[in-house]
């Protein structure tokens, strides 16, 4: 097999694209990574990938990069990604997550770049008549963060059908956990995710944990999601590319998630269990918008790429969000 062609990776810088970035590089992708560095970090840019500090939407910056580079194919994490400022601030969300978003399609038509791989949500179910979600059911998204990726997926849906593109809207429910070789992992401050949370809580760095609604429709009466080890996503990602490249005339929107899911206070305990001590919790109410219980029908992915799950494992999703934790203090 000849030379890989180099992946525009946006948002390389953070969370999950920093993750991806790492895989490519291990799967031996040249890879180079645009980031605002808005919420992201310079640092997590992967040692082996070219940085260049930009917006998605500079046209002349990013048709500049996938000329020089010979970029192949894209992958776009860059966007705004908390639910209840998206319901403060929508068009902050329909300007990052949607209209930077076509922008960048279009610097990529322009540019001949042929595929397109997508950070979706399972927010864009919004709260599912019934579990596991599946790609068929209808979207319904209960807030602008869900809306404004779902437009982008419609975007990408309508431009692969009219240009040579084709793409992959992956569909994330509960991304946690972090780089099990601590090369990367969560690094936002102020974090409003449940493992985050409890991760912080239990390396003293908050007081302890709210567990919003004890009076749920689940067995336990807390809320149960589909965490999935952001390094399982960041793989998801590796396969979907190699599916796009082979299959040039086909588009996929995948879910990614584990198709099981776990209580809060189940993560509660994984933690307390990983941490060797109690987090503090308190009872509150439920908190706008939250569904009792979402979880991934995950057959499609399954059927559609060779992707299987490696880390599908409570405990080691949080030992890992632990021992980045730990680290994260010698970073910033
Ligand atoms: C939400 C979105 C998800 C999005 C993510 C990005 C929905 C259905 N899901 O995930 O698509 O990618 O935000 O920000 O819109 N919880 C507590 N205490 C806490 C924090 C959370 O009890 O301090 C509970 C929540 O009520 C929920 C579970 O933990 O039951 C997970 O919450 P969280 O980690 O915030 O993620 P989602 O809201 O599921």
């Amino acid at each position: 097999m000849g030379e890989k062609p180099a992946i525009l990776v946006t948002g390389g810088a953070g969370y999950i694209g920093s993750h991806a970035a790492l895989a490519l590089l291990d799967a031996g992708w040249p890879v180079v990574v645009l980031d605002n560095l808005v919420t992201g970090f310079r640092w997590a840019v992967p040692d082996g990938a070219v940085f260049v500090e930009g917006d998605i939407a500079d046209s002349s910056l990013v048709g500049g990069l996938i000329d020089a580079h010979e970029i192949a194919a894209i992958m776009h994490f860059a966007g705004s990604v908390v639910v209840p400022e998206s319901v403060e601030n929508p068009l902050k969300y329909y300007d990052n997550n949607t209209a930077r978003s076509r922008t960048l399609v279009a610097t990529a038509i322009a540019h001949q770049v042929r595929h397109f791989i997508f950070s979706s949500t399972a927010a864009v179910y919004g709260i599912p008549d019934t579990i596991p979600a599946s790609e068929s059911m209808p979207t319904d998204p209960i807030n602008p963060y869900g809306r404004s990726k779902l437009m982008t997926e419609w975007m990408l849906r309508d431009t692969a059908a009219a240009h040579p593109m084709n793409y992959c809207a992956l569909r994330y429910f509960n991304v946690a956990g972090a780089d099990p070789a601590g090369r990367s992992g969560q690094s936002t401050a102020g974090a409003t995710h449940l493992i985050k949370v409890a991760v912080e809580a239990a390396l003293g760095k908050r007081d302890g944990v709210a567990i919003f609604g004890t009076d749920y429709d689940t067995p336990d009466g807390t809320g149960v999601r589909d965490y999935i080890h952001v390094s399982d996503l960041a793989a998801a990602h590796i396969d979907a590319l190699e599916k796009l490249i082979a299959k040039p005339n086909d588009s996929h929107i995948l879910n990614c998630g584990y198709g099981r899911g776990f209580s809060v206070l189940e993560v509660l305990d994984s933690v307390d269990r990983m941490a060797g001590s109690q987090i503090s919790r308190t009872m509150e109410p439920r908190r706008a918008g939250d569904p009792d219980a979402l979880t991934a029908d995950n057959r499609l992915i399954l059927g559609t790429l060779p992707w299987r799950p490696e880390h599908d494992d409570l405990d080691g999703i949080v030992r890992d969000a632990l021992a980045w934790e730990k680290s994260l203090g010698e970073k910033a």
